[in-house]
């Protein structure tokens, strides 16, 4: 078939590699998930010096045969940033070996703030499986996709699949070590004035800890589901509380929402915040709410920064029935449920703390 013109060839091609591109992206996920599944970082980290392939191979007990496969994925992680790759001398001779890379360092599994758990649960088969039923949800009648994927809703299912809960769990718990000390480093004033605070949907209360201990005058609630916080134990300035924040949210200065209105729709987060003003005093005496979530749009210009809140707007679509919001659609949901105004502090990264007033 004649394209006409060099130009039309061109363009014919283009679209062909951005189309690949594209199709494969799924294979950087994948590899990811073989390298951390192999533990390559943290055993390229134990070895303490640049590694090379037949080390590596000799250390994940990996088949001779396949080295030059295990050279293969390497070699994509390279490119993807991963690892990085140096000229080392070995038996006088120039070879090149593998080092870690800060993204790599960040899945190390005895890091204090690693990654590790956030990875390895949206890398789990039944968080992968709801994408393969996203254009059949379209035209069912079902509230997810994963409700479509595995005939239950996402907390149900974490309610009675306990080695899932774990990992559920332990995802969340890794971020909260990492936003509970970027919050205690940077946010200190906004604790300012505070006596008593409650952590809601605060998982196994693993920033609602390091609140309590960096604010020892703070008396600090941990709230979540019964099953969530079953073997949690309080003491000192901290407290455990199981129950339903649809139903009744423990009273308190301050409410902490992370990671929690994003989980769900409109009428569900006006219903959760009417529970919150319900829980704090008036503004007057230091009632506020602080959550910490995404605010769609305002990392405009840099590029990854959109496409971290568009996939993430895209897993609360697909796993649960929430979503990521702009600042009007938080506003308009703060004046639905009677607050009164709100400040929006980018404090953390791809999300960002929102106080919110009676
Ligand atoms: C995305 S997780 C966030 C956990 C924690 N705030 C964090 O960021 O690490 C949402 C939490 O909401 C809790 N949750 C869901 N429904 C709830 C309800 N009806 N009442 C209280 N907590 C609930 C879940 O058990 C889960 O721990």
């Amino acid at each position: 078939m004649d394209l006409g013109s060099a130009e039309r060839a061109d363009e014919l091609l283009q679209a062909q590699a951005q189309v690949v591109n594209h199709v494969f992206n799924f294979m950087n996920s994948m590899a990811l998930k073989c390298a951390i599944d192999l533990a390559i970082p943290d055993v390229i980290h134990s070895h303490g010096q640049p590694m090379l392939l037949s080390q590596l191979v000799t250390a994940l007990s990996v088949q001779p045969s396949k080295a030059p496969c295990l050279h293969r994925l390497m070699r994509l992680l390279v490119h993807s940033g991963f690892f990085s790759q140096q000229q080392v001398i070995h038996n006088n001779e120039q070879e090149e070996g593998y080092s870690l890379t800060s993204a790599s360092r960040f899945l190390l599994k005895d890091e204090p703030l690693t990654g590790l758990p956030l990875s390895l649960l949206h890398l789990n088969p039944v968080l992968t499986a709801p994408w393969h039923f996203l254009s059949g949800w379209f035209r069912n009648g079902d509230p997810t996709p994963f409700y479509t994927a595995h005939g239950k809703p996402y907390w149900d299912y974490t309610a009675q699949e306990p080695d899932f809960n774990d990992l559920f769990n332990e995802a969340m718990a890794s971020d909260s070590r990492i936003i509970a000390s970027v919050l205690i480093t940077k946010c200190k004033e906004q604790f300012k004035g505070l006596f008593s605070l409650v952590d809601v949907g605060a998982g196994t209360g693993t920033m609602t800890k390091a609140i309590a201990k960096a604010f020892p005058h703070l008396k600090c609630i941990v709230f979540d589901q019964p099953h969530v916080v079953a073997d949690l134990q309080g003491g000192g300035n901290l407290e455990v509380v199981g129950g339903d924040m649809f139903e009744t949210i423990p009273s308190a200065n301050a409410v902490i929402l992370k990671w929690i209105l994003h989980n769900w729709s409109d009428e569900e987060c006006v219903k959760i915040l009417k529970k919150c003003k319900e829980a704090i005093p008036t503004k007057d005496k230091g009632g506020k709410l602080m959550i910490i979530d995404m605010v769609m749009e305002n990392n405009k210009g840099d590029d990854q920064a959109v496409e971290t809140q568009l996939f993430w707007d895209m897993l609360m679509m697909t796993v649960l029935t929430g979503k990521q919001r702009n600042e009007n659609e938080w506003k308009k949901l703060f004046v639905t449920a009677g607050f009164t105004h709100y400040k929006i502090s980018a404090v953390l990264g791809f999300r960002s703390l929102i106080e919110v007033y009676p």
